[in-house]
């Protein structure tokens, strides 16, 4: 079998790409080992950042996104019993955020694929990634339980953080920077209408918590557990009460309560491998970056990489030159580290250190409450979460 690009993994980053391909007319396949189902509802991030829930509109795939996808003008903040709204469009100059499940987004990218193309492989294996430094990259496969190969002329290793595509680059070219998370979070899915319009993150000595949403009539909620915990060690009612302890309001606010239809526990990790190309692989999304879903930026990040590379392989098919393909590395480690920052940032602000002291929870206060009182604070907050620029 042979393509141009050659995609690994169907998730966010390779279902955008793979559509954006098609849409500039440069021939590739998608390679997912797991099944259909599996990719269409494994449960992970919720929110868009403005731009890529334009980026997924100019691409054809906002139809159902613009029907039940749910805009948000702003967030609160919550700490010492005190609830404060940051206003997105008033900080930012008009930018908002739409809440709409990753799961949604690969549903729709996947019924593209199915009838306009490209083809997109499920159960297929990818072994191994060879040859990138040549000008004849291969993937080989494994698929009904034969080996086959894809030869392309570009690689795009969008299989996450657990693939295979990152090993392809030498050892001697990688540089890792990392930093690992004393906590996880448990995330729940409710069947209870959300008890607050808008995402409410909330510090409090017992740690974290975030109020979500994935409809009008499915609450989305986290904790911040010790790193290591295992879902089950939590009863639906355990998670209930903590929640409500963490998310008390000095006013009349409650949580309503629902049957919990899912538990799951998400480790914490911030990750970076430089370079994101090697010859002909081009790493994007989770295969390159971590970050800790403090920020909701792992989704958006994975979209800005597939475009920066989108549009630099069009280029090159219409100039003949590699200069934005030369540039795809540094385009989009810029992004990638302010994502880091900002995500690194409002983990610390928001989630409490087992090894923290009572000065460390005073200067947390203390810097929620800056949020609170100053405008450019506040501003800061809002440019990060509504999205940094793509590359
Ligand atoms: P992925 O979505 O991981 O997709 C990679 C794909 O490659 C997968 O479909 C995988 O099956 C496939 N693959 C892997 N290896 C191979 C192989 N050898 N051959 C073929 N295919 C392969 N972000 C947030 O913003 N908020 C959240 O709440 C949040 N929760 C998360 C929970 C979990 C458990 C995880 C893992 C991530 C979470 N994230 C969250 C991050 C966000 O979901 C990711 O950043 C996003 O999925 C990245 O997309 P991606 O396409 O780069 O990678
Ligand atoms: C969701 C996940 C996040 O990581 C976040 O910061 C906000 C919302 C969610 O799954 O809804």
């Amino acid at each position: 079998m042979r393509t141009t690009v050659g995609i690994v993994g169907a998730g966010p980053a390779g279902l955008t790409l793979a559509r954006l391909l098609r849409l500039a007319g440069i021939d590739c396949v998608v390679l997912e080992c797991r099944d259909r189902a599996h990719v269409e509802r494994r449960q992970r991030a919720g929110v868009l950042e403005q731009g890529t829930a334009d980026v997924l509109r100019a691409a054809g795939a906002g139809e159902r996104l613009d029907r039940e996808g749910l805009p948000h003008d702003g967030m609160e903040l919550r700490f010492d019993r005190r609830r404060h709204r940051v206003d997105f469009p008033d900080l930012t100059g008009g930018r908002r955020v739409t809440v709409y499940a990753q799961t949604e987004v690969c549903k729709d990218l996947i019924a593209l694929a199915e009838t306009d193309g490209p083809p997109v492989l499920f159960e297929a294996e990818v072994l191994a990634v060879e040859d990138v430094d040549t000008d004849a990259p291969r993937i080989r496969f494994r698929r009904d339980g034969r080996e086959e190969v894809l030869e392309c002329a570009y690689v795009a290793g969008c299989d996450g953080f657990h693939g295979v595509c990152r090993a392809a680059v030498p050892a001697a070219v990688s540089r890792v920077f990392e930093r690992a998370h004393a906590y996880a979070w448990l995330g729940v899915l409710a069947d209870v209408p959300p008890s607050h319009d808008e995402l409410v993150y909330a510090r409090h000595d017992r740690g974290f918590a975030l109020l979500s949403m994935r409809s009008p009539t499915v609450s989305r909620l986290y904790l911040q557990v010790p790193e290591g915990t295992k879902a089950e060690e939590w009863t639906d009612e355990e998670i209930w009460d903590e929640l409500d302890r963490r998310l008390e309001t000095a006013d009349d606010w409650t949580l309503e309560r629902g049957p919990l239809t899912q538990k799951s526990v998400t480790p914490m990790r911030s990750y970076v491998h430089e370079p994101m190309r090697y010859g002909r692989l081009f790493l994007a999304g989770d295969a390159a970056h971590i970050v800790p879903p403090t920020g909701a930026k792992g989704l958006n990040l994975a979209v800005g990489d597939v475009v920066v590379l989108a549009r630099a392989l069009e280029h090159e098919r219409r100039t003949g030159s590699p200069a934005l393909l030369d540039a795809y590395s540094a385009t989009c480690l810029r992004r990638v580290w302010q994502a880091e920052r900002f995500s690194h940032d409002m983990t610390a602000l928001l989630h409490r250190d087992p090894g923290a002291t009572a000065f460390d929870d005073r200067l947390q206060l203390a810097r929620l409450d800056r949020v609170a009182t100053s405008r450019s604070a506040a501003a800061d907050l809002a440019e990060g979460y509504t999205g940094f620029p793509f590359g």
